[in-house]
C-alpha cells in the first residue's frame, strides 16, 4: 500500500519513514542487520565521528515503475565507493552483499513510501558509516556503526528540469589537492557549506568548483558532476579531486549509446564560451541543465542556452536516463535491480 503523500510536490529534503536498518563493526566482524523504528544514535561522547569526522555516506535512488514494480538503480557501484571511502578514511569496509541484503531490506521495509509511477519522484536511500568507539588521540576508531535510511525525495534544485544558473567563485575549494575529493566524506560537504550558501545568496543553484591546485580546469558543480556538450562531444572533467560520479558514468555510456564521443579530460574554465550545453548530474540533481555560468572573479559570463530552454542533447540523455530508472526503456545494461 502507497503512502498518501503530495507526491508531486515533494522536495529533496527528510521525511520520516517507518524503519531504518543498522549493523555494527566491533571485534573485526560486522554484526547481524538490525531493523529500526528510532530515528536516534546513542554516540559515546568520545566517537570518533564527533571528534575527527570518520564520516562517510552514499546516496542511490529506488523508483516505482508503470508495472508497480520497485527498482533500484546500480546499487553496486555505491556498494563499491562506499567501501573505497571507508579504506580512505581507515574505516571497516561494508561488505558488498551486506550493502545490497541492507538496502534491498530497508527498501522493502519502507515499501509504501516509494512514490507512485508517474510523479516524477523517488525513495532516496542514504547509506552512512560512522567511527563510533572512543578516541581522543587521532586515531582511526576500532567499532563502526552503518545505518541506512530512506525519504521520498523530488527534485533537488527546486526548479525540477529547468536551466539554473551557477557561479564560479575562487575563494573557495571543495577539497585540497590529493584530499579526500574523490570519496564521499561528511567533512567535504562542511567544507562546501559557506561557498554554497554563498552562491545561493547570490542567486545561483550551485558552485562550479575550479581544480584547487591550479585553477584553471574545472572540477564539479556542488554535490554533482558537471558535464558539457560541445560540437556534438559529450565533455566532462577528468580530476582526481571529484567524486567519481555513478550518474555521469551512466550518462557517459548512454551517451556512446547514441554514437556520441565522450571525453574525460581537463577542461579550461575559458572553453565554457564554446560548448552549446552544460549540466550538473548525479542521483538527486539526475541532469540539471545549466542555463548560465558566471565567473564571479573576471566578470565573463558564459550564456549557454540562448533561449532559457534545456538543451536538445541533455535533454535526451535526462529522458533516456528516467526511461531506464522508472522501466520505461529496456535496461539493456543490467543497471537495475528489481525489490522482489
Ligand atoms: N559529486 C558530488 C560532490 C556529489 O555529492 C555527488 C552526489 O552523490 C555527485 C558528484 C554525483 O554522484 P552520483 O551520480 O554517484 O550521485
Ligand atoms: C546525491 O546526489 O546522492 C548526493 O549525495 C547529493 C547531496 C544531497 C549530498
Amino acid at each position: 500500500m502507497e503512502q498518501e503523500l503530495d507526491w508531486k510536490n515533494l522536495s529533496f529534503g527528510y521525511m520520516p519513514t517507518d524503519y531504518n536498518v543498522r549493523c555494527r563493526y566491533k571485534d573485526g566482524k560486522w554484526g547481524e542487520i538490525e531493523v529500526s523504528q528510532s530515528e536516534m544514535v546513542n554516540l559515546h561522547i568520545a566517537a570518533t565521528c564527533l571528534h575527527y569526522g570518520q564520516e562517510i555516506f552514499e546516496g542511490l535512488k529506488a523508483f516505482r515503475g508503470k508495472d508497480g514494480k520497485i527498482r533500484i538503480f546500480r546499487l553496486e557501484e555505491n556498494a563499491r565507493r562506499i567501501a573505497n571511502s571507508a579504506r580512505g578514511l581507515l574505516m571497516a569496509p561494508i561488505p558488498e552483499d551486506l550493502f545490497r541484503e541492507m538496502v534491498l531490506k530497508v527498501v522493502k521495509l519502507n515499501e509504501r513510501f516509494v512514490p507512485p509511477y508517474g510523479s516524477g519522484a523517488s525513495l532516496y536511500i542514504r547509506p552512512l558509516e560512522i567511527g563510533v568507539s572512543a578516541q581522543v588521540g587521532v586515531k582511526p576508531a576500532s567499532e563502526y556503526l552503518f545505518i541506512i535510511l530512506v525519504s521520498p525525495v523530488g527534485p533537488y534544485f527546486k526548479t525540477g528540469f529547468k536551466p539554473t544558473n551557477i557561479c564560479i567563485m575562487r575563494q573557495y575549494d571543495r577539497v585540497a589537492p590529493r584530499g579526500t575529493g574523490m570519496w564521499k566524506v561528511g567533512g567535504n560537504y562542511a567544507a562546501s557549506l559557506a561557498a554554497g550558501e554563498h552562491a545561493h545568496e547570490l542567486g545561483y543553484s550551485a558552485v562550479l568548483y575550479l581544480d584547487p591546485k591550479e585553477k584553471k580546469y574545472l572540477d564539479e558543480c556542488g554535490p554533482a558532476n558537471f558535464i558539457a556538450i560541445k560540437d556534438g562531444v559529450y565533455i566532462t572533467p577528468k580530476s582526481d579531486s571529484i567524486l567519481p560520479s555513478i550518474t555521469n558514468k551512466s550518462l557517459m555510456q548512454l551517451a556512446e549509446d547514441m554514437g556520441m564521443k565522450v571525453e574525460c579530460r581537463h577542461i579550461p574554465v575559458e572553453e565554457l564560451a564554446e560548448v552549446d550545453e552544460a549540466a550538473a548530474v548525479g542521483t538527486a540533481a539526475v541532469a540539471s541543465p545549466v542555463g548560465r555560468i558566471d565567473d564571479l572573479d573576471t566578470g565573463i559570463q558564459y550564456q549557454i542556452l540562448k533561449d532559457g530552454k534545456p538543451g536538445p542533447v541533455v535533454t535526451k540523455l535526462y529522458e533516456t536516463l528516467r526511461g531506464i530508472q522508472y522501466a520505461d526503456l529496456p535496461d539493456t545494461h543490467g543497471w537495475c535491480t528489481v525489490v522482489e
